[in-house]
């Protein structure tokens, strides 16, 4: 295990030349902290599918690592079908595609006889911007924190998303590091348990308060101003500022308008998709409608009932109080420009 400041003392996912690729396995957590090795692209692409490894970030390091190390043929048009397999594991976070396009950059411009170095640097170096990002929203968020503040957040958007210290709970971090005390309230996120699973043992581990809620609760905590601040993180950011994120969101910058709580969404550039003009254009994932229906393996809808399973949903950007990057806290206007990349500057 490899010990990191401000968060769980877990590698989420990792390369090493005598061990190849490994992943932490999420689906096991909180009971039990299990590494699975995946030596193929195929257990890669199932890896990212089932969520053994999850979060937008930390697919996409897993994917980058993924192609360079278990790839067997380097040919470029073996490379490129590598990808199209792995990218087609996930549509909605746009970092899948954004780190298998920078590892498949970098086997253009190396020679076969030393491509797979030049992919596995190429992983690398995302897996270390990746660790910075996090650092740098953690740095740049926790302005909007106070002590005593009471956080809530959505799914997991914390270190084990991530290579780093996480995006939706990085200020919670620093704040940390800052000696702020900061409680947060962590809705349980059905159907697959992230919030509950995930983010409160990722918390506990690291010894900040958290209370985990049903998913119903969000509204009569905020009527009773027991909320102060809404962070999530994003699975993808169109031009326009609208987030596709964990379904569910949306509902919460609902919630947290109507109750003139702040909705703040936190993410990497790696998250900005340019080519999404608005929400509208952004692939939702429809996962297996089980997930719903069942509990950990039990049926608990009736027989014959069917369900519905959208993993993400849309966050239209008028409901959105600022963006954390890793670039600085952005205010509406959430305007991408096309060229330069760019939101408006830090607020
Ligand atoms: O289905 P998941 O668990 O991969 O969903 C994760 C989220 O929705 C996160 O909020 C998002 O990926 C950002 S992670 C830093």
């Amino acid at each position: 295990m490899t010990p990191r400041a401000g968060s769980s003392a877990v590698e989420v996912v990792g390369w090493s030349p005598a061990g190849g690729l490994r992943v932490l396995d999420q689906r096991q957590l909180p009971g039990r902290v299990e590494y699975r090795a995946l030596a193929t692209i195929a257990e890669v692409r199932d890896a990212i599918a089932t969520l053994t490894v999850r979060g937008a970030p930390a697919i996409g390091v897993a994917a980058a690592m993924g192609l360079a190390g278990c790839s067997r043929d380097l040919a470029l048009d073996a490379l490129a079908r590598d990808a199209a397999e792995l990218r087609a594991a996930r549509p909605t976070a746009v970092n899948l595609g954004w780190a298998l396009d920078r590892v498949l950059d970098a086997a253009r411009h190396a020679d076969e006889r030393v491509r797979r170095e030049a992919m596995l640097r190429a992983a690398m170096r995302i897996r270390d911007d990746d660790v910075a990002m996090c650092r740098a929203i953690g740095e740049h968020g926790v302005a909007l924190l106070r002590d005593g503040m009471r956080v809530l957040t959505h799914c997991n958007a914390g270190a084990l998303a991530t290579a780093g210290i996480g995006t939706a709970l990085a200020p919670v971090y620093v704040a940390q590091e800052r000696g702020l005390a900061v409680e947060v309230l962590a809705c349980e996120t059905r159907p697959l348990l992230q919030g509950a699973r995930l983010t409160a043992w990722e918390l506990t581990q690291a010894g900040i308060p958290v209370t985990v809620l049903t998913d119903g609760m969000a509204a009569s905590l905020m009527a009773a101003g027991r909320v102060d601040l809404v962070i999530v993180g994003a699975d993808r950011i169109a031009r326009n500022g609208d987030v596709a994120n964990k379904i569910g969101s949306y509902g919460l910058a609902v919630l947290a308008k109507h109750h003139g709580v702040p909705f703040v969404v936190a993410a990497p550039w790696s998250t900005m998709d340019l080519t999404s003009p608005d929400g509208g254009a952004i692939p939702i994932e429809a996962r297996d409608p089980a997930e719903v229906t069942h509990l950990a393996g039990t049926r608990v809808a009736a027989d014959g009932a069917a369900a519905y399973n959208p993993a993400f949903d849309v966050t239209p950007h008028t409901l959105i109080h600022r963006i954390i990057t890793d670039r600085g806290v952005h205010a509406p206007p959430f305007f991408l420009a096309p060229d330069a990349g760019a939101l408006p500057p830090p607020a």
